[in-house]
């Protein structure tokens, strides 16, 4: 017998930050007695996927298997939309949530409205405006917006951005993100790790560079920039877990060159992925962070680290107006300045690496799971 008081709600996800950030929430709905929870991935990821499943315990009911080398969008697109009707009309879910602003999350939030049923959008309203940066996750965040009827909103800036745009306000509400409740289980005072051994007693600088727009001359500028400055200070060591996508490998290769990437360079280590909790402590271990990630721009602010942007926008202007963000762009000469002055002016430095808080005190996923149990997000 079906228990009609029992609400079904399946989460949505497929990339390495919507797992992330996906799976804490997965924990606190199952606590739940009167949600079912069902978790379907799409698989828009492989690897960098199931590293996050195994960390976190989550086996998902369904898995669509879609990743392919060198997917298109039109790839991921179309693959999840043929694959994902016959889940959501197996499961017939109350409310369907989805993460952020992938491709997995735009062509869930689209299957749900062709069958009607209600989606629940975490990480909600953040915006720059530009459908161009980040591509395509500006046009996939707006246009979830347009379908969700929950609206998970990280910070008050992300809501009042879906109040400017018309949404009514009692779709929204204002939790923190989920990536700091996923923060919280992670870092460890006494974390080791051989990488970080041979580190020793430089300043560790932590690397990360995947996004779509940035894949060629860009890329090439960012990264002939840190080349420049690690040649430049022999005190510092660098460490690039790198993103599995083969373009980004082939353009680090042509710049850092095979000896960083088999460990024989001397002061930069192009290493695999690594999972989340390793990243979150060698994030709480760096000097200094250079990324083009969204999700780092959330994790690091808390942690106090200075993180120099590789991007010309960004969504998330609550960690520089902590000031713990700064934007440099992808132009070389730019970046090598900017990292030049965060190894040399230690004031500079110092005014980067308060710690703050803009994304919440880590209780994001109670107050999502409360609002769908509940109907409302305070603690009962
Ligand atoms: C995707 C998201 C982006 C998010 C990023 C997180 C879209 C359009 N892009 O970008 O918003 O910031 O994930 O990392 O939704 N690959 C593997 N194994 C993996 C993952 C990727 O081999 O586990 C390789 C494959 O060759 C794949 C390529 O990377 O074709 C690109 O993956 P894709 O998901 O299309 O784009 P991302 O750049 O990862
Ligand atoms: N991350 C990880 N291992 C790594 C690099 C990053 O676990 O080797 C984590 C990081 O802490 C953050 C998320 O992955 O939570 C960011 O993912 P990514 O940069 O791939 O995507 P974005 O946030 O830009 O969408």
């Amino acid at each position: 017998m079906i228990n009609k008081s029992v609400k079904t709600i399946l989460l949505v996800f497929g990339t390495r930050p919507e797992a992330i950030k996906m799976c804490p929430l997965i924990s606190e709905l199952k606590k739940r007695n009167s949600i079912r929870t069902v978790v379907c991935v799409t698989g828009q990821h492989r690897q960098m996927l199931d590293q996050v499943l195994k960390v976190f315990k989550v086996k998902p009911d369904y898995d669509l298997s879609i990743m392919k080398e060198k997917q298109t969008l039109f790839d991921v697109i179309t693959n999840i939309m043929n694959h994902i009707k016959r889940v959501l009309e197996e499961v017939n879910p109350n409310v369907v949530l989805v993460h952020g602003d992938t491709s997995t999350t735009f062509a869930a939030a689209l299957a749900c409205y062709y069958l009607q049923i209600p989606v629940g959008h975490v990480e909600a309203g953040l915006r720059t405006y530009d459908i161009w940066s980040p591509y395509p996750e500006e046009f996939n965040r707006q246009a979830v917006s347009i379908l969700s009827q929950f609206n998970f909103a990280p910070t008050e800036l992300s809501r009042n951005n879906l109040i400017r745009e018309g949404k009514k306000a009692d779709t929204i509400w204002v939790t923190g993100n989920t990536a700091i409740d996923a923060l919280r289980t992670t870092v460890c005072s006494d974390y080791t790790h051989p990488e970080l051994d041979w580190v020793g007693k430089s300043r560790l600088i932590l690397i990360t560079a995947h996004r779509r727009e940035n894949l060629g001359e860009p890329m090439y500028h960012m990264f002939k920039a840190i080349n420049r400055v690690m040649n430049e200070h022999p005190d510092v060591k660098a460490i690039y877990p790198i993103h599995m996508n083969p373009i980004v490998r082939r353009i680090a290769v042509d710049v850092f060159g095979e000896k960083a990437i088999n460990g024989k360079e001397e002061r930069i280590h192009i290493i695999e992925p690594l999972d989340v909790i390793d990243f979150h402590n060698f994030m709480e271990k760096s000097y200094l962070i250079l990324t083009d990630s969204g999700g780092i721009q959330e994790e690091a602010p808390s942690l106090g680290k200075p993180v120099l942007v590789m991007r010309n926008t960004t969504e998330r202007p609550e960690g520089i107006e902590a000031g713990t963000l700064k934007l440099v762009g992808t132009e070389e000469n730019v970046i090598y300045s900017e990292f030049s002055k965060l190894l040399i002016d230690n004031n500079e430095y110092e005014k980067m690496s308060k710690a703050s808080n803009p994304y919440g005190d880590g209780h994001a996923c109670e107050r999502i799971a409360n609002i769908l149990e509940f109907g409302k997000s305070e603690f009962v």
